[in-house]
């Protein structure tokens, strides 16, 4: 399973935050370990303090009955003294908090049954107040030793365990920071060394692509992650380039095809007839009159034939073209089928830049192909009575525009025959941009083509 790039760069700062977070659950158990000890050891001390006060309250009690019994008077204020002293007893052993043995031993509560037996107010006989008061005694001693056993066993551990602490906390923490840095670094350095391979792998295909090698790069087989997106868009710019380029080398080769079929009219067919036309001009000189008149009428039938054959070699490869350049052929094309009173007025402008640039030759004979479908539309479609033809330079772009005033391209027309379709791919197999929108005009049509001549 491969990880995405997202993953990837998260991997590194989440590893280290994990470990930290892990070294923090680590202290955090740790010190609440201490402080359980902490809290016992405060229920001990509690316990202890309590005990040294119910047996100092158990013999100043014992002590105060004991004369009181020995005199036989009770005076108020004694009487008072007792009350107090056995309410703090009282209080004393109720402070008493269980701990360690102490929790399940029951001995707290026989210390406070044997408490309620001393109460006062039951006014107890003295021998056995007595034996109540050395039980009692005893009982607090035993608690108290076993207290003091258990206060210092404590103490002990808890010096011990402060160390131990301090000691072990200050090498888990060191170990963990070391780890949680290496361990960043390495997967920061490999995940980094992995996202890198793969960008310079599709700048490699990229750099290609630039170079002309159109070799066409593997494309992912699932998209993961943006680097996969693009794989993908390299892969599949590289596909779109091939088509292109073929169909740039089809119109080259259609381009070339064309000429050559010019060039053998040119050569072999116009040259025959004309030689024909001569013949029957030389002819019409020596005939009687009768059939000169019939070699006159045929003489003029072949220049119409010479003609048209003429028109027919000019659209296979306009020859302007390839003598004057783009901007004349156009003119030339416009000047010898558009020139007529029945046919709209055109305008013409020509940049006069234009003539500096140099342009190659398949770029000039696709834009002229272009101009011409577009005013061959313009008469067949546009009902239009103006159009404009021009060639500008408009900062590194060659604009050629035809504009007309007529009833413009329908939006819900259906019927698209070859033409609109034949300019868009032309326009594409030489990298140029073409739009049809409204004109100018009050209304028609302005379709514009853009050429980047920086490449
Ligand atoms: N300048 C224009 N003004 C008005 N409508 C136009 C213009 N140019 C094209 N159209 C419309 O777009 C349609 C498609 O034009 P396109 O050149 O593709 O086909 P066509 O000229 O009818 O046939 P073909 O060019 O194959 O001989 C036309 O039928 C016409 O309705
Ligand atoms: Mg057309």
């Amino acid at each position: 399973m491969r990880i995405t790039v997202k993953q990837q760069v998260l991997l590194a700062p989440a590893t280290v935050l994990t470990l930290l977070v892990m070294l923090l659950i680590f202290m955090q158990y740790t010190y609440w370990n201490l402080a359980q000890k902490r809290h016992e050891a405060k229920v001990i001390g509690t316990t202890f303090i309590a005990l040294a006060e119910a047996d100092m309250a158990a013999r100043r009690l014992h002590l105060l009955l004991r004369s009181m019994q020995h005199t036989g008077m009770a005076a108020p204020e004694d009487m008072a003294l007792v009350a107090d002293l056995y309410e703090r007893l009282l209080t004393a052993i109720d402070r008493l908090e269980p701990f360690g043995p102490l929790k399940d031993s029951g001995q707290i509560s026989q210390l406070m049954t044997l408490a309620e037996h001393l109460n006062p107010a039951n006014s107890p006989e003295p021998g056995k107040t007595a034996e109540l008061f050395a039980r009692l005694r005893a009982e607090l001693s035993t608690l108290s030793n076993i207290t003091q056993i258990h206060r210092n066993k404590l103490r002990l551990v808890h010096e011990q365990d402060i160390n131990q602490l301090v000691e072990r906390t200050a090498a888990v923490s060191m170990i963990v920071l070391i780890l949680a840095i290496l361990l960043g670094l390495f997967i920061s350095i490999y995940v980094s060394r992995r996202i890198l391979g793969r960008i310079q792998g599709l700048s490699n295909n990229a750099a290609r692509i630039a170079d002309g090698k159109l070799d066409l790069p593997d494309a992912p087989e699932r998209i993961r992650d943006e680097l996969d997106t693009l794989a993908l868009s390299i892969n599949r710019m590289t596909k779109r380039l091939i088509q292109v380029i073929g169909t740039e080398k089809l119109l080259e080769g259609a381009e070339e095809e064309r000429r050559r079929i010019a060039m053998d009219l040119h050569d072999q067919s116009l040259a025959d007839l004309s030689a024909l036309l001569r013949g029957l001009q030389n002819l019409k000189t020596t005939a009687p009159d009768e059939v000169a008149t019939q070699l006159e009428t045929l003489a003029q039938d072949l220049e119409r034939a010479l003609a048209n054959l003429r028109d027919i070699m000019n659209n296979l490869h306009p020859q302007t073209l390839d003598i004057l350049g783009l901007g004349a052929a156009i003119e030339a094309h416009l000047e010898q089928h558009c020139a007529n009173h029945e046919l709209p007025e055109y305008h013409f402008y020509l940049d006069p830049r234009i003539s500096a640039i140099n342009l190659d030759r398949i770029k000039q004979l696709t834009l002229y192909r272009i101009a011409i479908e577009a005013i061959q539309n313009v008469l067949k479609h546009a009902s239009a009575s103006r159009y404009e033809v021009s060639l500008e330079l408009r900062a590194e772009n060659l604009v050629m525009a035809v504009e007309d005033n007529g009833k413009g391209i329908s939006r819900n027309q259906n019927h698209e025959g070859r033409g609109l379709n034949n300019i868009r791919e032309r326009a594409r197999a030489i990298g140029a941009d073409v739009s049809w929108k409204p004109s100018r005009f009050s209304s028609g049509t302005r379709l514009e083509l853009t050429l980047k001549l920086t490449e």
